[in-house]
């Protein structure tokens, strides 16, 4: 374990076959994390959606443009940022897909999915566009800090 990775950076393409990669790759990450296999599924799914949201809705299926993910693991934490290159938007404005009236459309799930399968989300659109979209999951209590993790740790301000 003290060979664990504290940083993983991909840049995957606006395709469809990223959306497996992306979630191929969270998966790894999460279990080189120490997250057990469920919660393994559910940060890869998280990451899975906000990975189609960046190609979907930022990105706008546009092959030319890039999305970003980035795995920092923490002494307590796994932070994952998705990158993409649209003009961003704002949580508090999005519909809540439980009210009576969203209960039976098709799509609208994916945040709400990436909220309760994660601890934390956030977004922050940039004045020159592209968005990121930052989701915390804390670490197993029961989890041994590595060394590299324990170094992350004593470098936090
Ligand atoms: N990266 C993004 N860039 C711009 N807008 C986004 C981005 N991610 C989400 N959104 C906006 O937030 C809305 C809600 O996203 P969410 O993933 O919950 O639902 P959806 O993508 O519309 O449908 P579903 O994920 O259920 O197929 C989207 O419809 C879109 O308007
Ligand atoms: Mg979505």
């Amino acid at each position: 374990m003290g060979s664990q990775p504290r940083r993983v950076c991909v840049t995957l393409e606006s395709r469809l076959e990223s959306m497996d990669l992306g979630e191929e790759i969270a998966r790894c990450v999460a279990g080189t994390a120490a997250f057990d296999e469920d919660e393994q599924h559910r940060i890869s799914m998280a990451v899975r959606e906000c990975v189609i949201n960046a190609f979907k809705h930022g990105n706008c299926s546009d092959v030319r443009k890039k999305i970003e993910v980035d795995f920092t693991l923490l002494a307590d934490r796994l932070v994952v940022a998705v990158r993409d290159e649209g003009k961003g938007f704002s949580l508090n404005q999005l519909p809540d897909p439980l009210a009576d009236e969203r209960l039976l459309a098709t799509s609208g799930r994916g945040i709400f999915l990436m909220r309760c399968f994660m601890d934390d989300l956030r977004v922050v659109s940039g004045p020159d566009g592209g968005t990121v979209v930052t989701m915390t999951k804390r670490l197993p209590s029961n989890h041994k800090p590595t060394a590299a993790a324990e170094t992350t740790k004593e470098r936090q301000p």
